[in-house]
């Protein structure tokens, strides 16, 4: 199967580092123009030195600027096929028990994780539209559809949450011709933040780990990226509304 998006236009949030990035990367060598976002300016300032894509950047739990993004994209490009939902993570935090969830820490990870998706997708709906084309790819996570090994109760909640908006989106949005599909990738060490939980794991935890993993080998993050281009793709357009694992199988 040859998957291209030559004109094709594609935006891809959480670009700064990461999956995100290697999204971006993997779309843009298949021909798409790419519009990378995300809220670490600098990152993605170097991230655009050094390939060749326009940036946004912009706090993606702020809804009016997730429409402005939308807007600039589709006047800049002059329309708007692809939305991957790729920004979120922990934001800096670690596992604990409940009684230490804090209001901040609770909304940060959902801002992150479930309001970006919501706000960009009602966005781009109408381009896509018009357009005559719309993908929809959310990046969930393992802890989307069981508890999380990071332990963090937000993340989990809302991967949980990102898995049913990507299921409530592909029903709402099919009738116009926009695909919703989620990838729900296993660990990745793929930031400094997965390095540590990778390392805390220990010689011993590590290879548990990998033991639990079908395949025998941690995922990259070149491996969400390929499931992502397939659901971006012309071949994919009769698939919606799905949940992907992409972790190797897990035990
Ligand atoms: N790495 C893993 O093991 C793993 C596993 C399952 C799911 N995921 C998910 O994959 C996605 C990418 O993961 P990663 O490991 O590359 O994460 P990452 O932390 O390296 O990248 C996330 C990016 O999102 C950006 N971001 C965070 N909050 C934002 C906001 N409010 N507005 C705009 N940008 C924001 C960050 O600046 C960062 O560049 C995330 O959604 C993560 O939850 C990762």
């Amino acid at each position: 199967m040859h998957i291209r998006f030559d004109g094709r236009v594609a935006l891809v949030t959480g670009a700064a580092q990461g999956i995100g990035q290697a999204i971006a990367l993997r779309l843009k060598a298949a021909g798409a123009s790419v519009v990378a976002a995300d809220l670490d300016r600098d990152r993605l300032a170097a991230f655009a030195a050094d390939h060749s894509v326009s940036t946004l950047a912009l706090d993606i739990g702020d809804r009016q600027a997730c429409h402005g993004a939308v807007a600039e994209a589709v006047r800049v490009h002059g329309r708007l096929d692809i939305l991957v939902n790729a920004a979120g993570g922990v934001r800096g935090q670690v596992g604990g028990p409940v009684s230490n969830v804090t209001e901040e820490g609770w909304r940060a990870i959902f801002a992150a994780n479930v309001d970006g998706a919501m706000w960009l997708s009602q966005a781009a709906a109408e381009p896509m539209q018009s357009g005559g084309f719309g993908r929809i790819v959310n990046i969930a996570s393992g802890a989307g559809l069981r508890p999380s090994l990071t332990g963090i109760q937000a993340y989990t909640a809302a991967k949980h949450a990102l898995v049913g908006l990507t299921k409530q989106l592909s029903q709402d949005l099919g009738p116009m011709g926009i695909t919703c599909n989620a990838v729900a990738p296993g660990f990745v060490r793929s930031n400094p933040t997965t390095e540590r939980q990778w390392q805390s794991y220990g010689p011993e935890g590590q290879a548990r780990l990998v033991q639990s993993i079908h395949t025998r080998r941690l995922g990259a993050a070149e491996d969400i990226a390929n499931a992502v281009l397939f659901l971006a793709s012309e071949q994919a357009a009769w698939i919606s509304g799905q949940i992907l694992s992409v972790d190797g199988g897990r035990s």
